[in-house]
């Protein structure tokens, strides 16, 4: 018996999970029972990850010693860096180059083909806390700069700010972008955690699983969306633009990036914290007009369309206030989901079966050898 396909996997709920939840009718996004809500205004990136991975709230002395296990991991194999100097290039894709950072480290760490718990988290916490460490590289290298070596002693989001672009940012800055990891951190089985999950449950090591998942969260339906909606605020240029380019963009049929979701059918509620953060830094930077631009283009989608913006619109003018450079906005979703894809690894890990799905044969079944001078 041969089932038929739901395409894109819609609507099949493939495992369980505790990690997150999501209501796409309500607009709901739970990370361990504490809805986004909750979270996003209190909690920083690590505390939220130690919240993922142990199901609860790390107390004083669980948080401080969580953040410092990581700071002291922060430093990224010799190996792996010589092969970033080796390969990365100004025209090298940041995200292209963190897939092979990625891999390198999986060459290189001690408990690489070990997938028992306690080795998972010791890779989970290398892996979180030297993402930030290879994307700050790869963006010196590919500016012709050296790459700058950890500071233990600073914040993980300060200290990715510092080795990116060898200043301290502002507390402001530093905690915009924190909570911007935050509300990247998990989202239920979209594309990349299930990729992470797939190679998982082959009993793939965790760094193969998070490397897939770096490879699915490139493209542009997924986290390369935060970019290409920059690039497309970019390109409208104006306020005053957005009726004809959108009017322009429907006739040619585009997809509008940062718009519609798999799951939502409602506002995502990742985007409401994100759209406030914009208003805030884009005034702050004196860009409000990509903040106007960003309103009058969500109005119009909605009511043109029924479609909302999700997580990556309104994160695209976020960064773009920050100053941060458009390539790195991908890496920066890469930073905040690596917490969530190391989660997801050793829940897979912990209660296995492979991943294995059917698919709906399409094509001929009786067809006989022909002789090769014959075809
Ligand atoms: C996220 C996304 C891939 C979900 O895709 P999906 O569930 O397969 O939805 P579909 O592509 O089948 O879209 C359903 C309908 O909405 C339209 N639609 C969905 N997203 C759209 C968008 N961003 N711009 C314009 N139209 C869109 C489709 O054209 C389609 O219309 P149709 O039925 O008239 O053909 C899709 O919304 C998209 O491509 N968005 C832009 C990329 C993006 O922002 N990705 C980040 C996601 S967090």
């Amino acid at each position: 018996m041969t089932a038929s396909a739901a395409k894109g996997l819609e609507g099949v709920v493939a495992s369980k999970t505790s990690l997150s939840f999501i209501d796409g009718l309500e607009g709901i996004l739970v990370y361990r029972g504490y809805n986004i809500h909750e979270l996003a205004p209190h909690a920083s990136f690590l505390e939220s990850v130690f919240l993922l991975w142990h199901g609860r709230l790390p107390n004083h002395q669980e948080l401080e010693r969580f953040e410092g296990d990581l700071a002291v991991e922060r430093a990224i194999d010799a190996k792996t860096l010589e092969g970033l100097l080796q390969c990365v290039s100004e025209k090298t894709i940041p995200m292209a180059a963190l897939r092979t950072g990625i891999s390198l480290e999986g060459m290189f760490d001690a408990d690489a083909e070990d997938n028992s718990p306690d080795a998972n988290e010791r890779k989970a916490k290398r892996l979180v806390a030297r993402t930030p460490t290879i994307i700050a590289a790869i963006h010196r290298i590919r500016q012709g700069m050296e790459p700058l070596a950890p500071d233990p002693s600073l914040s993980f989001s300060q200290d990715f700010v510092r080795m990116a672009t060898g200043e301290a940012g502002s507390d402001e800055a530093v905690a915009a972008l924190d909570r911007t990891l935050l509300l990247y951190l998990d989202h239920g089985f979209n594309a990349s955690t299930f990729a992470c999950r797939v190679i998982a449950a082959t009993l793939g090591d965790m760094h193969s699983a998070v490397a897939g998942g770096v490879g699915a969260l490139k493209g542009s339906l997924h986290g390369g969306a935060n970019a290409k909606a920059m690039d497309t605020l970019l390109e409208i240029g104006d306020p005053d633009n957005v009726t004809p380019w959108l009017e322009r963009a429907f006739a040619e049929k585009r997809k509008i990036m940062g718009f519609g979701h798999r799951v939502y059918r409602t506002e995502d509620p990742r985007a409401t914290h994100l759209r406030e953060m914009s208003r805030v830094l884009t005034e702050q930077a004196g860009l409000e007009k990509f903040y106007k631009m960003s309103r009058e283009l969500e109005e119009q989608m909605i009511s043109k369309k029924g479609i909302n913006p999700n997580v990556d619109f309104y994160c695209a003018t976020v960064y773009y206030a920050l100053g941060i450079p458009i390539d790195l906005y991908t890496p920066l979703f890469a930073i905040g989901r690596m917490g969530g894809w190391t989660g997801h690894v050793m829940e897979q890990h912990a209660n296995n079966r492979l991943i294995r799905p059917r698919a709906e044969y399409v094509g001929e079944k009786d067809l006989r050898w022909v002789a090769i001078e014959d075809r």
